[in-house]
């Protein structure tokens, strides 16, 4: 069915004919095609729950950019919406929570989300499909655990998100529940997903790097273990953590098939921390776009042959920014298809 397997061939470690190459916020501002569809849907919301909307956007970089996966246009606050807490997304400022988590009751009054509650997703899912016809595989994602918990709690963005921390230090029991109840929902989240047909999924982990190595490990990762654990036998499966390198090597003893990385980490330090049984993903810092064609194209190269043709997926260290010309993207993209790596310097 999937005429494009080079993805999934290479989170399953087999020999692929060149890199397979993706973009985080692949689909977005960058895209004028994008802001066109935004602006007919409304907002970005109405867009995410609309999957007519969610489709379309979801194909405008397999169309326009040329890349070998498509990931779903949605969002990860689907799922503190889904479990009773709803955001609103303001320009140029991101996501805002009304209503914040700050008492047990709080947290009772939270559902484990189910397809009830974010089928619009699902049914997005389906249709991205059929649209996609088999062209490449379709990406489905979740928010990780502690990422989820720190909106829901700090309510919106933040540098040091220091009271989602406060309450994951001096609420320790009530803190647990709540991470439980949205590793719960994200489990249901996922499989629900991979029920609607996704091809891998994707965890985002974007705030792993406000905590230190001792508290991820102890208080976050056995929620992370659990989500990997229920899913890695289904779908093959990408944890990206970002800023977590602290944690490289135990992410990499849940054995999820892949690990996205950011930009501050050495290809070759991953790839001796993670180990050869897992495949790496990642990880330009996202600025480079910003340089000339050439630049672009010899930081690419340079990264290519750094992380080497096998287990590995290129993409970003963390999401395209909005003001990146969509041309620059294009060219990223092109250097990937069209080079032959040389060397394997990775193993
Ligand atoms: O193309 C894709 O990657 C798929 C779609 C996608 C979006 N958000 C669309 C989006 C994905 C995978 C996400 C994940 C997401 N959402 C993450 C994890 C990845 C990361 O960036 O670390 C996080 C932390 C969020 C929460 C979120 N959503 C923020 C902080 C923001 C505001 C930042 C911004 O760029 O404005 C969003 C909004 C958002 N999500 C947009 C898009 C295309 C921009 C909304 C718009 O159209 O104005």
């Amino acid at each position: 069915m999937l005429k494009n397997t080079l993805l999934i061939d290479a989170l399953h470690g087999k020999e692929v004919p060149r890199v397979p190459v993706w973009l985080m916020r692949q689909a977005g501002r960058t895209l004028q095609e994008y802001r066109q569809l935004r602006e007919e849907a409304g907002s970005f919301i109405s867009m995410v729950k609309n999957p007519h909307y969610a489709s379309d956007a979801t194909l405008q970089p397999v169309d326009i950019l040329g890349v070998d996966a498509a990931i779903l246009f949605s969002d990860i606050l689907v799922i503190p919406e889904a479990m009773g807490l709803p955001y609103e997304m303001e320009e140029k400022k991101g996501p805002f929570f009304p209503q914040t988590i700050k008492t047990a009751n709080d947290i009772n009054k939270l559902n484990v989300a189910g397809e009830n509650e974010y089928g619009y997703v699902t049914e997005a899912v389906r249709m991205t499909l059929k649209k996609l016809n088999g062209r490449v595989p379709l990406i489905g994602f979740s928010g990780a655990p502690w990422t989820l918990f720190a909106y829901m709690v700090e309510g919106k963005g933040s540098k040091t998100f220091s009271s989602a921390k406060k309450f994951l230090f001096t609420e320790p029991a009530l803190a647990d529940k709540l991470l439980e109840k949205i590793t719960r929902s994200c489990i249901q989240y996922l499989k629900d997903q991979v029920k609607a047909g996704v091809h891998a999924v994707q965890i985002f982990d974007s705030w792993a790097g406000v905590l230190g190595p001792n508290h991820y490990q102890n208080r976050i990762l056995p929620f992370m273990k659990m989500l990997v654990d229920e899913l890695k036998n289904d779908i093959p499966i990408i944890v990206f953590a970002k800023d977590g390198h602290h944690s490289l090597n135990r992410l990499a003893e849940l054995r999820p098939h892949g690990l996205g990385l950011d930009w501050t980490i050495d290809p070759l330090a991953a790839r001796k921390t993670a180990g050869k049984n897992i495949t790496l993903q990642g990880n330009l810092d996202p600025c480079v776009l910003y340089s000339s064609l050439e630049v672009i194209e010899a930081e690419t190269k340079q990264m290519l042959e750094a992380f080497g043709k096998h287990r590995y997926i290129c993409n970003l260290g963390h999401g395209v920014y909005p003001d990146v010309e969509s041309e620059k993207i294009k060219h990223f993209v092109k250097v990937v298809k069209e080079y032959q790596i040389k060397k394997h310097l990775a193993f």
